[in-house]
C-alpha cells in the first residue's frame, strides 16, 4: 500500500510516498480502517522539520494523525464498528495514518454520522479534541458562565474550533490572528478580533487564555487574567513554564495548564454529533490529493492557512 514517509528531516522535499507492506488482519480489539483522508496538524510539521530522531521515526511508522475512511475488518473483541462503518480517529503517537489502511483500537475511533462529509471528518480529531479537551476539560468552561476568553492563534486548526466551541458554551470570545484572517476568525463566532501582539497588553482581564501555538510565556501572561483565571498551552517549550505549571498546584491566582490531548473516543462522538447538528463547522481550507503531500505541508506552514488542510488518500 502507499504510505508517507520521511527520508529526512527538513523541508517538504523530504517527505517520500513509499510502497509498504499492508497492515496485518486486526486482532483483539483492533479495527482495519481504509483510509479516506487525514488533515495535517502541526505535529506532523514538527516531525519533519526535525524533532530529535524523527527521520528515524517517520520511516518506521508515518505520518498523519487524523484518519477518517471505512472499517474494512474487525479484530474479535471489536463491540462498537463492523466492517462498512465510516469512522474518524485520532492515532497513537507513532501516526501513520498518510497511508491507504491503518489498524487502530476502537476506543480511538467514532462513527462518523449519516451526513457528515468523509474529508471534514478527517479535519476534526487532534484539532477539535485538543480545543475540546483545553477548554471544558483543563480550563473548566463549562463551569464558567459568561468567561471572558481568549484564543490565542484563533485562525489555526486548534483555534478555529475552540473558537466556535467557546462560543456555543455561551462564552465572550476574542481571537487572536494575523491582520488577513480576521473575518474569518470573526465568521466563526469570534465577538473580537484583535492582533496577536494587542491581546494581552493588560487592558482586560481573561478568564481563559487558550495559547494554541504555545508560544506564550505564564509569567508575561498571569498580569492579563481574572483572579481564577487560567491560561491553558499546547506546549511546555521553556523552562520557565515548567516552573510555572508545578507552581500552580501550590499558589493562589490565575493558574498555567498543559492539554495533552487524549483520543477519547465520546469527545469524538460530541464533536462529530456537533457537526452534524450544524452547530460546528470543520473550516476545510484547502484539499489536496496524496501525491502532492508536499504541496501540502508547504501550503499548510505557509501562514496562509485558515482552518485545516486534509489530504484525500483512498476514494
Ligand atoms: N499538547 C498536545 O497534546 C497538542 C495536541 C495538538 C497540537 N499540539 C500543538 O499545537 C500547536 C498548534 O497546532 P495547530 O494544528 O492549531 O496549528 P496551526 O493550524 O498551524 O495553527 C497555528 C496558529 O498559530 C498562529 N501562529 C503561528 N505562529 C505564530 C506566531 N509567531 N505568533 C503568533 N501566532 C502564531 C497562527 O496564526 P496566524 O497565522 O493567524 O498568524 C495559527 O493560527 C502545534 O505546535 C502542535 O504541535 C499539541
Amino acid at each position: 500500500m502507499r504510505a508517507v514517509r520521511l527520508s529526512g528531516t527538513g523541508d517538504p522535499s523530504v517527505l517520500r510516498i513509499d510502497d509498504v507492506a499492508a497492515p496485518r488482519p486486526p486482532t483483539g480489539d483492533r479495527i482495519l480502517v481504509r483510509v479516506a483522508a487525514s488533515s495535517i496538524n502541526g505535529t506532523d510539521l514538527g516531525l519533519r522539520r526535525g524533532v530529535p530522531g524523527a527521520a528515524v521515526f517517520g520511516r518506521l511508522v508515518g505520518l498523519g494523525f487524523d484518519i477518517a475512511g471505512e472499517v474494512a475488518a474487525v479484530g474479535p473483541a471489536v463491540t462498537a464498528f463492523a466492517p462498512g462503518d465510516r469512522v474518524a480517529a485520532l492515532l497513537p503517537h507513532n501516526g501513520g495514518g498518510q497511508a491507504e489502511e491503518v489498524v487502530l483500537r476502537q476506543g480511538r475511533a467514532a462513527l462518523v454520522p449519516a451526513g457528515v462529509d468523509i474529508v471534514e471528518a478527517a479535519g476534526l480529531p487532534l484539532a477539535g479534541l485538543t480545543a475540546l479537551q483545553a477548554l471544558f476539560g483543563r480550563a473548566g468552561l463549562g463551569t464558567r458562565p459568561s468567561a471572558r476568553v481568549l484564543v490565542y492563534g484563533a485562525a489555526g486548526g486548534i483555534g478555529s474550533f475552540a473558537v466556535q466551541l467557546a462560543a456555543l458554551a455561551g462564552a465572550h470570545v476574542t481571537g487572536t490572528a494575523s491582520a488577513a484572517k480576521r473575518d474569518f476568525v470573526r465568521g466563526l463566532g469570534a465577538d473580537d478580533v484583535v492582533d496577536h501582539e494587542g491581546a494581552l497588553d493588560g487592558r482586560e482581564r481573561w478568564d481563559v487564555v487558550l495559547d494554541t501555538p504555545g508560544l506564550l510565556d505564564p509569567v508575561q501572561v498571569r498580569p492579563a487574567l481574572a483572579p481564577d483565571g487560567v491560561l491553558v498551552t499546547t506546549r511546555v517549550a521553556a523552562v520557565g513554564t515548567a516552573r510555572e505549571l508545578a507552581l500552580g498546584a501550590v499558589r493562589r491566582g490565575p493558574r498555567f495548564a498543559f492539554v495533552a490531548t487524549s483520543a477519547r473516543s465520546q469527545d469524538l462522538t460530541r464533536l462529530l454529533d456537533l457537526v452534524r447538528r450544524g452547530l460546528l463547522r470543520v473550516p476545510v481550507d484547502r484539499v489536496v490529493p496524496l501525491d502532492q503531500i508536499a504541496e501540502a505541508h508547504r501550503y499548510a506552514e505557509s501562514r496562509e492557512v485558515r482552518g485545516k488542510v486534509v489530504v484525500t488518500i483512498s476514494p
